[in-house]
């Protein structure tokens, strides 16, 4: 069983390849996605590590002259997603949508060349300005009072797009009488009770429509526009790939640089304080605009260990907590509390398990030394897929997989730590 998920996983990846760039799975995502490019070339690297490059050198021909790495790069109008590169109008080349998404591409590139060659140093230190640049455009332009805490403009910026951690924000929004009427395409594939709400869609689209009308101007989206929320995953996950790409800083003797990504860290550090909410005994998003804070834990709580985020006591809380929160599940990480009453199994990001989350958050508890926590994590991820298939996310009550099937993220997790454990997951 083992090795022919792994062909299986192999597969998948190959199926999605639309030549250099990978989509997250046909029809429902049918473009190359930020975050979702990183994680396929960490699958990738695992057999093709040409392809792995290749994966993130096509990102970044999506980037800006700004340095932001859009979420999702259009290569050709593909009628089955809305929206659409008609309605983001990003004036680019090639089309894009107008924001970001969680920066793990240092992260991979460090991983890709501890696990390579000379060749993958070379093809790091190419990709390494532009990396530069997109760290350096967070940290300007999601932090333009340079406080150390790095907001989000759109839910999908944080990759976690209906989370209840945006209600709050979300729910603030007035949806402007002449939005324009639209066909959401997401529902045909997928069973609505597991997607976002109509409600959040007008509001999502709403964010779109005044990034669109200022003409993608992210300092007055920052500042003034519909939606800015400090989000916990972009904080550590930014945090976790500045150390990364310091550490290829220091590799390439790039003097500056390392000391511009130092000032960044240390002024990260501190911000992350903004984020815990000692109610909740949990790092929480928080609406910038007003300072209301996000009252549960999720999977993305997690993710201080992997940012190294935390004091001593802040950490033994967060273990605690996870620990309650893993006894109410049967497959951990839930993506919010299953005992808080907007926890819903199986809708997205209101409750299920997503492998890529789980991927960071053992990192992170492993670098920490908290390995009997971060080996039920990942044995219960290998048990979702083995039980499940390559599913974009999974129910943690049931084990059931939903969303997108043959999913790439899924896939590259899958090959990455069956490798790891071939006897204690052999069939
Ligand atoms: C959804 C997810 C996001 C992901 C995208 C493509 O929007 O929330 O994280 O990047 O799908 O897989």
């Amino acid at each position: 069983m083992h090795s022919e998920l792994r062909d299986r996983a192999t597969q998948i990846l190959v199926q999605n390849d639309r030549g250099g760039y990978t989509v997250p799975t046909a029809r429902l995502y049918p473009y190359q996605w930020n975050w979702d490019s990183a994680f396929a070339a960490l699958g990738f690297s695992e057999f093709d590590r040409d392809r792995a490059w290749r994966e993130l050198e096509t990102l970044f021909e999506g980037q800006w002259a700004d340095g932001m790495v859009p979420h999702i790069i259009f290569r050709r109008d593909d009628p089955d997603y809305f929206p659409g590169p008609a309605i983001w109008q990003s004036g680019t080349t090639p089309p894009s949508s107008g924001h970001s998404q969680p920066p793990v591409v240092a992260s991979i590139v460090r991983h890709l060349m501890e696990t390579g060659g000379p060749e993958d140093q070379e093809r790091a230190k190419l990709l390494f300005p532009r990396i530069f640049a997109w760290h350096n455009w967070f940290h300007a332009k999601r932090d333009p009072d340079g406080k150390g805490v790095v907001g989000i403009v759109h839910p999908w910026e944080s990759g976690r797009d209906n989370c209840p951690d945006w209600d709050i924000g979300l729910n603030r929004i007035e949806v402007p009488a002449d939005l324009e009427r639209y066909e959401r395409r997401d529902t045909d594939s997928v069973d609505p009770a597991e997607r976002p709400t109509s409600s959040e869609y007008d509001r999502y689209l709403t964010i779109l429509k005044f990034g669109r009308e200022c003409q993608w101007d992210q300092e007055k989206i920052a500042r003034v526009g519909p939606f800015f929320m400090a989000d916990p995953g972009i904080q550590f996950i930014l945090l976790r790939a500045d150390r990364d790409l310091s550490h290829l800083a220091e590799l390439f003797g790039f003097v500056e640089q390392r000391e511009q990504i130092r000032r960044w860290i240390e002024r990260s550090v501190q911000g992350c304080e903004t984020y815990w909410n000692e109610a909740a005994g949990a790092y929480c998003a928080r609406d910038l605009r007003t300072g209301e804070f996000s009252n549960a834990m999720t999977n993305i709580s997690m993710l201080a260990f992997y940012a190294g985020a935390g004091s001593a006591t802040q950490r033994i809380r967060l273990i605690d907590h996870a620990r309650d929160i893993l006894d109410q599940c049967q497959y951990g990480f839930p993506s919010w509390d299953p005992r808080d009453d907007k926890f819903e199994s199986k809708r997205y990001w209101r409750g299920p398990v997503w492998a890529m989350a789980n991927y960071m958050i053992v990192q992170g508890l492993t670098d920490c030394g908290e390995f009997a926590l971060a080996e039920r994590i990942k044995t219960d991820t290998l048990k979702l897929i083995e039980k499940s298939g390559f599913c974009e996310y999974f129910d943690p009550m049931t084990g059931d997989g939903h969303g997108g099937t043959d999913f790439t993220w899924t896939a590259a997790i899958y090959l990455v730590w069956s490798r790891a454990t071939p006897s204690s997951r052999a069939a």
